[in-house]
């Protein structure tokens, strides 16, 4: 592993893939299947060759089941593939995963897989695989709310015992902040991803779409992140 430095928590916004599919005169779902493809070899490069320790993964939002009923069809079943399918290998890299969003609208099948997914990693140790699937940055914001007023409600906690390391550890799940996120395609908007856990991250917006977007690409963005001057408030 080089001796070099990487952030703790990378985020990826995964776009691209249904230009990438255009641009082939292919179908926008074979442009998931190759984002797909990409992601896997991705996370084994990052395993093996970086120090990184948390991934965060949009993969899904509550936005995107308002695309067209084929292409929601399509990835639901590609996340229950994939999932089965990756089991044995995230295992063997020592891989926690994880999953935030809402259960709601999920299907049984892909409940099913994020489940025994959740079950079998839960004592894995190497790092976190956060997937965000049918995830909203507000969504998580409002639910987290929920849980403290209940807890407050209940007698289980003080209003006046609520920082900010309370809220974060009501998020969906109890991460460290994100330090670096990438967006491919060039779109260069964060589309409520984790918007709680970036307030101090910083970003790199690649014009490659995601399937096209490999551990080469990769190391270019963690050089951008490198060369960043991270000061989080403080006076130079
Ligand atoms: C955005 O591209 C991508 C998605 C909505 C799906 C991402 C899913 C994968 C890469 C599959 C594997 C993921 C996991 C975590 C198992 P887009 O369709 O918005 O592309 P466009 O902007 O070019 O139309």
């Amino acid at each position: 592993m080089k001796d070099v430095v990487y952030p703790n928590h990378l985020g990826i916004i995964m776009d691209g893939n249904g230009r990438w599919a255009k641009e082939r005169g292919l179908n926008r779902s074979l442009g998931h299947k190759a984002g797909a493809d990409n992601l896997v070899n991705l996370l084994d490069y990052i395993y093996k060759n970086t120090s990184i320790k948390v991934v965060s993964l949009y993969a899904f939002s509550t936005e995107n089941f308002k695309r067209d009923k084929n292409e929601v069809d399509y990835l639901m079943k590609l996340f229950v593939t994939l999932f089965n399918s990756k089991l044995e290998k995230v295992k063997k890299n020592n891989i926690k995963v994880v999953f935030s969003g809402r259960r709601e609208n999920l299907p049984k099948s892909v409940l099913d897989a994020m489940d025994k997914t959740t079950d079998d990693t839960k004592n894995n140790t190497r790092g976190i695989l956060n997937i965000c699937l049918n995830y909203g940055g507000d969504y998580e914001i409002v639910d987290m709310t929920k849980t403290v007023a209940k807890q407050v409600l209940d007698g289980t906690l003080n209003l006046d015992d609520i920082t900010k390391e309370i809220v974060s550890k009501k998020l969906y799940q109890d991460l460290p902040p994100l330090d670096f996120v990438i967006r491919t395609s060039g779109e260069k908007r964060i589309s409520n991803f984790m918007i709680y856990q970036s307030s101090y991250a910083e970003y790199d917006f690649p014009d490659t779409y995601f399937p096209d977007f490999d551990s080469k690409c990769l190391e270019a963005s963690l050089d951008n992140y490198r060369k960043r001057d991270r000061r989080f408030g403080n006076a130079k």
